[in-house]
């Protein structure tokens, strides 16, 4: 998906210019949006119809999906063309969704696994985003130094690539083995390695050895029942930033050269309407903020699905430039 900065009709004018070979194919369209009000996606799909009559394609109809998004079973058992629509540097971030993950095992594998753990497990979907954008290749090692129920290592396991967990706590450790146990089924080689140790101890606990890539989330705020104050919420970060810095020091020692860590970190949105982000800095550790093309990441990167009421996630992207 490639982002488009202009105004929105401007911007579905060139998505469908670009596409015009494409769009030729399809019998449907859609658009998804994300954190975007009615009013935007209804002047978006407005544009869309627009664009795609100008471009003289008649045949195509509007899929309307239930909350604005469209499943991916939707895109993977109809011939669709797909906006997705974000907000995006002040302005309406589109392009065209080039393909989704089949999402019903991925949901299957969050929900029947023997230990599902939903007071700290991530959903496979963000662990899946989130080793995407790490990078790792199959055969290389991924290393979750916070790996709880071993989410973000169940999916890395699939995509054959070696896992290695930590995890402070022996009844996570115990549960992320059963659970990735349970995907391996009697399978001999198991690929993974969990362990108890702590996040901030990295290079004693791997013996200097490097890992690839880190893909970690390493701290749940507590629950939230309403927005807090922007003082409490400056608190609630101020505590966790600690132990932040120091696995984020940590993991900066066992990352080979050239390779990711991928962390997602809380944001906060308080009853003043402000949002209380916890920030990494990663310059003085060897590591430079990852940016996969011109158009750039502004970071952290806000996560638009899949956060607590008041507690967003995003996500930082390093390399290390060791
Ligand atoms: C948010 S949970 C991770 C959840 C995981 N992504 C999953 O899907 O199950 C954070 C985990 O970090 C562990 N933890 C907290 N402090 C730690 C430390 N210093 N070193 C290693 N693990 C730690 C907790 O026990 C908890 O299991």
């Amino acid at each position: 998906m490639e982002a488009v900065t202009d105004s929105p009709s401007d911007g579905m004018r060139k998505l469908v210019e670009g596409a015009a070979d494409v769009l030729h194919d399809k019998v449907a369209l859609s658009v998804s949006g994300y954190d975007i009000s009615q009013d935007e996606y209804d002047a978006l799909v407005r544009a869309l119809l627009d664009e795609v009559r100008a471009a003289g394609i008649n045949k195509a109809h509007l899929l309307r999906p239930d909350n604005n998004e469209l499943h991916s079973e939707q895109v993977q058992s109809r011939s669709v063309f797909d906006v997705v629509a974000f907000p995006y540097r002040g302005s309406t971030g589109l392009g065209p969704t080039a393909w989704v993950p089949n999402s019903l095992p991925m949901r299957k594998r969050g929900t029947l696994k023997p230990n599902p753990r939903s007071d700290i497990s991530m959903s496979p979907r963000l662990a899946r985003v989130l080793l995407n954008l790490s990078g790792v290749a199959r055969g290389e090692t991924v290393l979750d130094p916070f790996c709880g129920s071993g989410t973000i290592l169940a999916e890395a396991f699939i995509r054959s690539i070696r896992c290695l967990g930590l995890d402070s706590k022996s009844s996570h450790v115990r549960d992320a083995r059963e659970n990735l146990q349970w995907l391996i089924g009697s399978s001999v080689d198991k690929g993974y390695d969990i362990r108890v140790g702590d996040a901030r101890e990295l290079r004693k606990m791997l013996h200097r050895s490097k890992v690839d890539a880190v893909v970690t989330e390493p701290l749940l705020l507590p629950r939230l029942e309403a927005r807090p104050k922007t003082r409490t919420a400056t608190d609630l970060i101020g505590q966790a930033s600690d132990i932040y810095g120091d696995a984020l020091s940590s993991m900066a020692e066992v990352i080979r050269p050239g390779g990711r860590i991928v962390v997602v970190v809380p944001v906060i949105q308080t009853i003043e309407d402000e949002e209380v982000v916890l920030t990494l800095e990663g310059r003085k550790i060897g590591l430079r903020l990852f940016q996969p093309g011109p158009v750039g990441f502004q970071y952290p990167v806000r996560l638009s699905f899949e956060s607590t009421r008041w507690v967003r996630r995003a996500v930082y992207v390093f390399e290390s430039t060791a």
